[in-house]
């Protein structure tokens, strides 16, 4: 049994820089992972299984065709193998939420997959079929910081990033990313350079803070609850910035330390499902 993590996938902030004549928008956008994730385990078989457990595998459970099983059939395809793996994904972030869990899936599946099956692809291939499977595939196959462009596909080195906390809150409310995009006004803004590194978390906090989540502001008009999140977030001791991931409905807080993020996890009123801790910084 192999064993593959899908950490959530949080954009630090995400300009929406133009748009495609296919309908696709251009981003400039800062992606993170951690903390946590969903899981993947893949055992050989025969024949394509997918058993999906875990706080929200019954969001996902009546979903024919979930990603997992694309990637794997995707990958197979370009291997020139069958599909043969029984595969478990234990779901612990909310779908439809900004934290790119299909797409971590997917990447996962893709990972694991490669080594099961040795196909041999190399990095460039793997990347092709991943964007191919959607446009956060790729950043959430590098599994590091990165600077997003394109629709997704173009990954450009991020700044070295010091030692901090996220905590991620969801209002538990799905939102379906085609309506947010839609739903966006306004112009196209790339956002200022980006310095090498940040030394700290409070300077990370207040270089972040002159950029944005062009998708905050549609998402909160179809989903409300989204400012009440962040209103929440930013009440909270130690909490450098509030902003919402993706396109939403998850919010993240950025704190100093893993630590001040769980504490924060703890301080935080309601029955609202939150994650804390530290991002992977490499
Ligand atoms: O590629 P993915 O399936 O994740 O995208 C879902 C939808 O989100 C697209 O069909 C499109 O409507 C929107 N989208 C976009 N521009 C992006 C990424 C997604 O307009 N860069």
């Amino acid at each position: 049994m192999l064993g593959e993590a899908a950490p959530a996938k949080v954009n630090l902030y995400l300009h929406v820089t133009g748009r495609r004549p296919d309908g696709y928008h251009l981003l400039d956008s800062l992606v993170v992972f951690g903390p946590g994730g969903d899981e993947l385990a893949a055992a050989p078989a025969e024949g394509l299984s997918l058993r999906v457990e875990g706080p929200f595998g019954g969001a996902l459970a009546a979903e024919p065709d979930n990603l997992v099983l694309r990637a794997a059939r995707a990958l197979a395809a370009a291997a020139g193998r069958e599909a043969e793996a029984a595969l478990t994904l234990t779901k612990r972030l909310p779908v439809a939420s900004g934290i790119g869990g299909g797409s971590s899936d997917a990447a996962a599946a893709l990972r694991l997959l490669d080594r099961l099956w040795d196909t041999g692809l190399g990095a460039e291939r793997l990347a092709a079929i991943a964007a191919g499977l959607g446009a956060d595939v790729p950043v959430c196959l590098a599994v590091r910081p990165a600077r997003m462009q394109g629709i997704g596909e173009v990954l450009l080195p991020a700044p070295t990033l010091p030692e901090c906390g996220l905590l991620l809150v969801n209002p538990g409310i799905a939102l379906a990313t085609p309506a947010v995009f839609k739903a966006r006004q306004g112009g196209f803004t790339p956002p200022a350079a980006l310095p090498e590194a940040w030394p700290d978390a409070a300077a990370m906090a207040a270089g972040l803070a002159a950029l944005r989540n062009d998708l905050e502001a549609p998402a909160i008009a179809l989903c409300p609850p989204v400012a009440e999140v962040l209103a929440a977030l930013r009440t909270l001791p130690g909490c450098l910035l509030a902003r919402m991931s993706g396109s939403g409905a998850t919010c993240f807080g950025l704190f100093a330390s893993p630590e001040a993020a769980r504490s924060a996890a703890a301080a935080l009123p309601g029955p609202r499902w939150r994650m804390a801790g530290g991002l992977h910084r490499a």
